[in-house]
């Protein structure tokens, strides 16, 4: 299965009184990569929360009330599911709005309530439902790049890295954890300080109970070409050292939060995209120096070719509007338009 995102619109949230982005390119098709951009305080952030939380409806049981924190007046996200128009709604629908697709999925406040009426129209709606409660509890095997396979029948991944990402100094220690990576259709990445649960804690455990997998992303980490550095495990006190091109050996946190970020975000996509996806990157440059900037971006490329997946990202840096073609950045505040 495959979800590409067309566009957005948000009224009254955040800082957008009513605005509509569009992710298409100049033929009318999805974007596979699209930046947002523009000064601080404008929604970038805001844009990325949106479109997670209206995906995340979609898991939603029709007696459950949906359970959005962020207040929304009205959002709409407009998308393709396996090439067919798809909505997902939220919120006191306004008068100018009909829903013109046949497949659609909304959560409709009406006046002066705080319940929310759940309206469905055609067969996608019941069948994701039925597919996310069957596949959440299924694991998710890192796929092997070389030889991805896109299957029809496999539901996409959404993946939203929050711009605070980092590698914590771990609490607990003390025994290996079954660190299974099981599939949700939206995953959110969050600093972890206990050890179990974490990312060191996950490649721990690979290393000890699959290492054809375990191989596979200490390859990929090593590929990154950190100038030179290397990834490696001490089981005896459960940590991953990091060796420098000196020969000296370092834990993971005091990797700089640029090498981290590109650390967090590589290592991620590895282990939870499956086949298909939505990533969104909240200030994807993070501490990066301008050639990690570029190395993230030709690692994201691969992934979008190999594997099907639509970017969406925010950033203020001048070196990743000039890996993309002009038509896929988007300019929140219109005064910096060109
Ligand atoms: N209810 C509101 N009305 C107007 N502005 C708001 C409201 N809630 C938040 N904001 C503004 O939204 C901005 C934060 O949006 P955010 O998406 O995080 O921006 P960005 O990521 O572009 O920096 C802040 O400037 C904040 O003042
Ligand atoms: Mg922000």
């Amino acid at each position: 299965m495959n979800f590409k995102i067309t566009s957005v619109r948000i009224i009254d949230c955040g800082p957008f009184e009513d605005t509509f982005i569009d992710f298409l390119d100049s033929n009318g098709e999805p974007l596979n990569g699209c930046l947002i951009s523009g000064p601080n305080g404008c929604g970038k952030t805001t844009v990325l929360v949106v479109i997670t939380e209206l995906i995340s409806l979609l898991t939603k049981c029709p007696n459950h009330q949906p359970g959005i924190k962020k207040e929304i007046g009205y959002a709409q996200l407009n998308m393709f599911i396996n090439n067919q128009p798809f909505t997902i709604y939220y919120g006191a629908k306004p008068k100018d709005v009909t829903i013109t697709t046949n497949e659609y999925l909304g959560y409709e406040k009406r006046d002066r309530s705080d319940r929310y009426k759940r309206k469905t129209g055609g067969k996608l709606v019941s069948l994701l439902h039925a597919l996310t409660h069957t596949e959440e509890g299924n694991e998710i095997i890192c796929p092997d790049l070389d030889d991805v396979k896109i299957d029809g029948k496999h539901l996409p991944t959404v993946l939203f890295f929050p711009h605070n990402r980092e590698i914590e100094t771990l609490k607990g220690r003390t025994q290996i954890f079954k660190e299974e990576t099981h599939f949700s259709l939206v995953h959110r990445y969050n600093n972890i300080r206990q050890f179990e649960g974490s990312f060191e804690s996950y490649l721990i455990w690979l290393d000890y109970s699959d290492p054809k997998t375990f191989n596979k992303i200490i390859k990929f980490l090593n590929e990154i070409d950190m100038d030179g550095k290397t990834f490696h495990i001490d089981r005896k006190n459960l940590q991953v050292n990091v060796r420098t091109t000196n020969g000296s050996t370092h834990p993971l946190n005091e990797l700089s939060s640029g090498e981290q970020n590109l650390l967090i975000i590589l290592t991620e996509l590895r282990r939870r995209l499956d086949r298909s996806g939505i990533v969104l990157i909240d200030e994807l440059e993070n501490s990066l120096h301008p050639e990690y900037q570029y190395k993230l971006l030709e690692r994201l490329k691969v992934f979008e070719h190999k594997m099907d997946v639509q970017f969406i990202m925010t950033s203020h840096s001048l070196e990743v509007f000039e890996h993309l073609p002009t038509n896929a950045v988007r300019l929140l505040n219109p005064l910096l338009a060109v």
